[in-house]
């Protein structure tokens, strides 16, 4: 492993380069061997989404206003929580990054450039830049979390899973961050369906480091998507005092716990949980509004009354105000917008989604979606189950571009099947259940009764 904090090395009288290293050797540009640490360290909270990483990278910026590195880095946190209210201080971040005084690495540069697209509403581009990036720079753990996180929103399932194992050949087990890379490793598995793999690599992840609840949510994954309810509860138990309080992830794996618990008809152990950690608190992001709103339609479904919380809900999202931005989140707040029967919300919503529909960019692709998918939604409320189902069926083999988890976006598949129940489409109904539970079955590896030749392929009949 190379030597942290290394430098200066390089000194010129017209301009200073300094080369002190990262805790895998990616050189930051800085004069201050204390910028290195705190990014190290704000890197390493923003990993396992822990506690503040604001908090401590805040202050080396205010001694090393020139810190390039640490800009992007509290540029690339702000992107990283998928709230367009972040893009504005990203976009500074970055501004600061430009005028520092020191020469940029061309690591930093590429960076930045992956950045500022993603920052100027493009994460569409961000992601492609960030993608060439990482091949030249394959132990960036920034640039990787940040593509990982990208490649969530965007749909790009297969490389939640490839662009990990794009990089792996770079890395050593015994690399600072290693197991936070095994920890994206199993969510891309798990997301592409090899559940096995995914779980064995999650809870190694969690072994070497028992703080990195995106290795646990990954985990947490694979119970869902088999079925393993009493599993997945045990094992959220067991690292609960990992992502419980003080981390980023609170909010979303308290959101799975709670599924767990709906999938053994525990109604109101899973509205408990809403109350005690889901609902929005003062500082909830998009996404936790988005598993907020997920979850009351899930028990709302459910024949649930979930009382006046939809309402409030509804007011957080109108507060907040972030229409137009990610179709996903668009898709939530319209749900809690009809179930609310908050109508001006919904126009609000509807006038900023047609907004950004029309220019170019990720929303224009997330349209096919995002809008039938609204209208079911509303169709569902107003008791339109035949609407619904017919609104969602198209929406959902194209579900994926949509972005989120499988898990997320069963919410589409649960709607269409329950619309479809309550419609007395009960054949439509049973084979979506079906649909649902393929993930259940038990994986068997194709069997060959003899290996075949990539001549005798050709030679296949088409
Ligand atoms: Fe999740």
């Amino acid at each position: 492993m190379p030597d942290a904090h290394v430098g200066p090395t390089f000194i010129t009288l017209w301009r200073i380069t300094v080369t002190f290293k990262d805790l895998r050797g990616e050189t930051l540009s800085t004069v201050h061997a204390n910028s290195a640490r705190a990014y190290d360290q704000t890197l390493d909270l923003l990993n396992s989404y822990r506690a503040d990483p604001v908090a401590v990278l805040t202050p080396a910026l205010q001694q090393d206003p020139d810190f390039i590195s640490g800009h992007l880095l509290m540029a690339g946190m702000m992107l990283a929580t998928y709230d367009p209210q972040m893009n504005a201080p990203a976009l500074a971040s970055l501004e600061q990054a430009a005028a520092s005084p020191l020469a940029p690495t061309a690591r930093e540069q590429s960076l930045h450039a992956a950045l500022r697209a993603w920052a100027a509403g493009d994460m569409n581009d961000g992601n492609r830049q960030l993608d060439r990036h990482l091949i030249e720079h394959p132990r960036d753990l920034l640039a990787l979390q940040l593509a990982h996180t990208a490649d969530l929103a965007l749909g790009r399932t297969t490389m939640l899973r490839d662009r990990i194992a794009r990089v792996l050949p770079a890395w050593s087990e015994s690399d600072a961050g290693y197991g936070y890379v095994l920890g994206m490793q199993a969510f891309g598995l798990e997301e592409c369906f090899a559940y096995e793999q995914a779980e064995e690599v999650g809870r190694r992840a969690v072994v070497m480091q028992p703080h990195d609840t995106w290795a646990i949510h990954a985990v947490a994954h694979v119970c869902e998507m088999q079925g393993r309810a009493a599993d997945g509860i045990q094992w959220m138990n067991a690292t609960r005092s990992a992502w419980e309080a003080n981390n980023g992830l609170a909010v979303h794996n308290h959101w799975h716990l709670a599924l767990m618990h709906l999938a053994r008809g525990e109604h109101a152990a899973a509205l408990a949980l809403y109350d005690q950690a889901v609902t929005p608190s003062p500082t909830a992001l998009a996404l936790d509004l988005a598993d907020a709103s997920a979850l009351l339609w899930r028990l709302a479904m459910r024949g649930v009354d979930v009382g006046p919380r939809w309402a409030t809900l509804a007011q957080r999202w109108r507060t907040q105000g972030l229409f137009g931005a990610m179709g996903f989140f668009d898709v939530h707040a319209a749900i809690s917008f009809a179930a609310a029967g908050d109508e001006e919300g919904m126009r609000q919503l509807e006038r900023a989604a047609a907004a950004a529909e029309a220019r170019p960019g990720a929303y224009a692709e997330w349209s096919a979606v995002t809008i039938p998918a609204r209208n079911a939604m509303a169709a569902m409320v107003a008791g339109q189950h035949a609407l619904c189902v017919d609104l969602l069926l198209p929406v959902l083999p194209v579900a994926q571009a949509l972005g989120g988890s499988h898990a997320q976006r069963d919410l589409l598949t649960l709607t269409a099947q329950e619309a479809a129940r309550r419609d007395g489409q009960h054949a439509l109904a049973k084979a979506l259940q079906a649909q649902r539970q393929v993930h259940q079955l038990p994986i068997t590896p194709l069997q060959s009764t003899r290996p075949w030749s990539l001549s005798e392929r050709r030679t296949t009949p088409a």
